[in-house]
């Protein structure tokens, strides 16, 4: 089982944001993930093309666009275009999420759909072979920093059995509060993509903290 490991650019230096990309890019993370708010299905704006773009020039690892606006399907092309290689929107942002999935995947990116807290995740069943990625935010979605749900474990639980026999390839990625204190704990519940703002940038060394969540994943078996 490959584990992955998404650093959140929401909690870079914006400062050095060459400085801390080239970290990720050297560590031992996976992807970059990308939370665009829009001020308005989010209590919190964060950034826009401009700063993806800049993201996308320095980065060697795939972009995880997480989007947290209203009416995504009029921005999903610029995302691809801007070099997004995933690209999930919210459940609750989407009216016609199968159409919006299915333009995701004509655009050229894999396609993922979050769900906030209090969203159950028997929701997706109908679309849950459309899929490549569900998303479980563990805090609701907003900021960085904030405290992890501890139901979550329970919905990563369900839907591991709910994609069984359906689509056991789909990603279960987990939002939130997420870091070296829970990690093996959430590999073992089902969950193998991990997204992590703070627990990586507040610390000493981000690079060796990557580095420690990695193994964390990978030896949570014999925990
Ligand atoms: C929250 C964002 C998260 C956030 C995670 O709305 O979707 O990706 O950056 O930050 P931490 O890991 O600090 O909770
Ligand atoms: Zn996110």
């Amino acid at each position: 089982m490959k584990y992955i490991i998404a650093p959140s650019i929401l909690s870079a230096d914006f400062g050095n944001l060459q400085r801390d990309i080239e970290m990720i890019n050297q560590s031992e993370a996976n992807w970059f993930h990308v939370d665009v708010m829009d001020g308005v299905f989010v209590p919190n704006i964060s950034f826009g093309f401009p700063v993806m773009a800049a993201v996308k020039k320095h980065a060697t690892k795939p972009l995880d666009v997480h989007l947290m606006i209203v009416d995504p399907d009029k921005y999903v092309q610029e995302f691809a275009a801007a070099g997004a290689d995933r690209i999930t929107v919210h459940y609750e942002a989407c009216t016609h999420l199968h159409r919006t999935i299915q333009l995701i995947k004509a655009s050229g990116c894999k396609a993922g759909v979050a769900i906030n807290p209090h969203t159950p995740v028997t929701l997706l069943q109908d679309v849950i072979e459309d899929l490549d990625l569900v998303l479980i935010m563990s805090v609701n979605p907003g900021f960085g920093g904030q405290q992890f749900i501890h139901n979550t474990y329970k919905k990563i639980s369900y839907l591991k059995q709910l994609i069984q026999g359906i689509n056991e390839d789909l990603i279960i990625e987990v939002d939130g509060g997420v870091g070296l204190q829970n990690i093996a704990t959430l590999v073992l519940a089902g969950a193998n993509a991990f997204v992590a703002g703070n627990a990586i940038f507040a610390t000493d060394n981000p690079k060796e903290t990557i580095s420690k969540m990695k193994s964390l994943t990978q030896n949570s078996l014999s925990v």
